[in-house]
Order: structure tokens, then sequence, then C-alpha cells
């Protein structure tokens, strides 16, 4: 049942009607028909809970929106603001906040965004500062680029670190050398959603250096109940920045390429250095249903988020019992568990542990940089059902 609720956002009173929990439609003979990475990575007796996909049925405007195209065999290059304008609506009425669609970039997806954004602002062998354990492309897309990686690590709660930034920031420009801070907000994969302060602080230090920061936003929509996400480019300071966002994670659309690359009021004369011929990457069919999405489907939105709430008390609960030697901080925001896995004695990778022994697949916590050793990455965005299964194969593992 649709539960409508009025809240407020900076003031304006807006109806929300949320819908029933997405999470809990599918079974898991319906999900093992999906060819996706998930579920053909590994065998089939294995339970995939890792790579940042939702089990989750496509939100009904969504659907249509792309089988309207079909229909039409409206399947050529995209064109015009679409994607920028739903965007603009959305953030404006989620976050009471919103950038002009001519200061928007129409990019493939988000990791082809940081990269293109990396090449306005840097040149080869300069440093792009990032905060470990983070999601592992961000090593992996800045080192084929040519730039050099600068760790700053979180600290022990999984905040950002205001000493080792100032640290990792005075080491990426020495020599007199560009850098870029590529923050990570909701942060992946601890789930960290940084406050208004944090982010000031942040921007205050960066412009200090004259270190610019790409603030990868695709996780910003999936906040969950308790925390709020503030735009890096809302904040004071922000305006010399980059966002990249995208209805891609929140709406469980990675299949249907679009993102968007946003400029702060002082980096708008930088993205639009951008070549034209990055925008023919991203699909129409990707952009038309990346906007129905933030149009149409905010009512799908609110009751995934209900649905991760559920799950990550569920997941609490349900190591407590089964492994209470695990290390669990519940996320703010995205759908991912950053599991302190190190007391259970499994070494360094305890995912390879939990894969050849409990048949279950987690991400393995080495591979998000310093800070990793010993944990795992466990995504909520699955049924109770199998959520519970997963833990207690985990558990039959130690
Ligand atoms: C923080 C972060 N950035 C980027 C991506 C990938 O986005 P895209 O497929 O649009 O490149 C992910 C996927 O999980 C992610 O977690």
């Amino acid at each position: 049942m649709a539960v409508a609720v009025a809240v407020a956002v900076k003031g304006a009173p807006v109806t929300r009607v949320t819908e029933p929990d997405p999470l809990r439609r599918l079974t898991l003979d319906q999900l093992r028909r999906r060819t996706s990475m998930k579920w053909r990575t590994y065998a089939p007796d294995v339970l995939p809970l890792w790579v940042a996909e939702m089990d989750v049925p496509l939100a009904e405007p969504v659907a249509e929106a792309i089988t309207e195209a079909v229909r039409l065999g409206d399947t050529g290059y995209p064109a015009g603001t679409v994607y920028a304008q739903a965007l603009a609506d959305f953030t404006r009425r989620r976050w009471g906040w919103e950038v002009p669609p001519e200061h928007t970039a129409l990019v493939p997806d988000v990791m082809l965004g940081v990269v293109e954004v990396l090449k306005l602002i840097t040149g080869p062998g300069d440093a792009v500062v990032v905060n470990s354990p983070v999601y592992t492309p961000f090593y992996q897309f800045v080192t084929h680029l040519g730039r050099r990686v600068v760790e700053a690590p979180l600290d022990e709660a999984g905040r950002l670190d205001p000493a080792v930034l100032e640290t990792a920031f005075a080491r990426a420009v020495e020599g007199g050398r560009r850098a870029a801070y590529l923050l990570c907000s909701p942060h992946n994969p601890t789930g960290t959603v940084h406050t208004a302060g944090e982010l000031t602080d942040v921007a205050a230090r960066a412009r200090a250096h004259g270190v610019r920061v790409v603030a990868d936003e695709i996780h910003a929509p999936v906040v969950l109940p308790g925390a709020h996400h503030v735009p890096y480019l809302s904040v004071p300071g922000g305006e010399r920045a980059f966002s990249l966002m995208s209805a891609s994670k929140a709406w469980n659309l990675a299949g249907l390429k679009a993102a968007l690359a946003l400029a702060g009021s002082e980096a708008a004369d930088d993205l639009a250095r951008m070549p034209e011929e990055v925008g023919h990457g991203p699909s129409h069919l990707g952009v038309l249903a990346h906007a129905a999405a933030l149009r149409h489907a905010t009512g799908w939105l609110d009751g995934l988020l209900e649905g991760l709430d559920h799950n990550r008390r569920l997941l609490a609960g349900l190591l407590e019992r089964h492994l209470p030697g695990v290390g669990y901080r519940p996320a703010e925001g995205t759908f991912l568990a950053w599991l302190d896995c190190r007391a259970l004695g499994l070494g360094d990778d305890p995912a390879a542990v939990f894969l050849k022994r409990g048949r279950v697949a987690l991400n393995s916590g080495p591979a998000f940089g310093t800070g990793g050793a010993g944990h795992v990455r466990l995504n909520l965005a699955t049924s109770p059902k199998i959520l519970d299964e997963a833990v207690r194969r985990m558990a039959s593992a130690v």
C-alpha cells in the first residue's frame, strides 16, 4: 500500500508517496534468470551479494519510458537537456538545490565522467587524492589515465580526517603540480554521509592548496533515515568543484548507460572545454530511463529506502546472532555494508573464505586500498530472506 507523507524541503511542503519495498518483490529463482555480472560471475550454488546491482524490478515509470521508446523505434542518439532538467527538478525537490542545465555535460557513465573531468583539470603524472578504503575503480581509472593516487585514509569511525586530508593535499601539489581530490559522497564502501560542516572544511582546505574537488555523488539519492545528503557544489567554497551524478545506482540502471557531470559556477568554463564527442558515449535509452526515474519514480525510491533501512537493522541483528565477532557500523547511505572481519582470524581476504567455504560472494576488502585488509563489502540491496541466508552461510564458513 502506498503511504503519503508531507515533508518540508527548505520550507516548501511536498507530498511524498512511498511505494512498497521493491526489495521484496523477486524470488531467488527469478533473480537467477538474470544475465548481468552479479548473477553470472559465480557458479549457480553461490549466493551473490557483491557488485552494486540491486535485486529489484525496474520502477514502473522507467519500464514504461523504455518500452515506449522501443515501441516507437526511438533508439537513436540522445538530444537536448532532458536528463539535466530532470536532475535539476529532482535535486530541487529533494535537497532544495539545483545546477542550471547549462552547467552540466552528458557523459557515458560516472567513472568515464570522472576521467573526462580529471583530464580537464590535471595532467599526466599529477596526483588524485582519494579516501581509502574506497571504491576499487577509483584506483583503476585514475592510474589508467596516467595520474598518481595519493591516499588520505578515513579515520577509525569511517569519516573524513581533516589532518590527513591536509597532509595529502600538501603532498599532492608538491613541486607546484596541479592536483584533484576525488571525493566519494556518500562514501562507498563505508556508507558514510558527509555533513555540511565536513564538506565546508574540505572546500576551504582544497582552495587553500589549489586542489580541485571532483565529487562522485552517484549514491546521493540513497541516503537513509537519520542522514541528509549535502550536494558538494552547494557548500561554501564548492563553486570551483565538479560533481558526477546519475540515476544508475538508486534505480538500478547500470545497464542503461548515462550520467551527468555538473560544474560549480566557477568551474563552468572548465566544463565547457569538455570535448563534444564525450557526449556521444551515453545511450539515448539510458537518458530516457534516467530522466523517467528522476521525474516519476521518487515513490519507488522512497520504498527502496525503507527496505534498505530495514535491511541494515536486520543485518546488525543477524551478525549479532550468528557472527558476533564481525564489526558493523550500519551505513548512513548507499546500499552497502562494510564488515570488519579481522577478529574472525580469516586473514587479509575473508571474502575468499566466505566464497570457498560458505558459497556466498562478497567484495574483497583489500581491493578498496589501505584500510581494506580483513574486511568485506556486502550488498544489502536484496530481500530479507536472501540476506538471512547469506549471513548463515558466512557463519558456516567460520
Ligand atoms: C562510488 C561509485 N562511483 C561510480 C560507480 C559506477 O558508476 P558508473 O557505472 O556510472 O560508472 C559506482 C558503482 O557502484 C560507485 O559505487
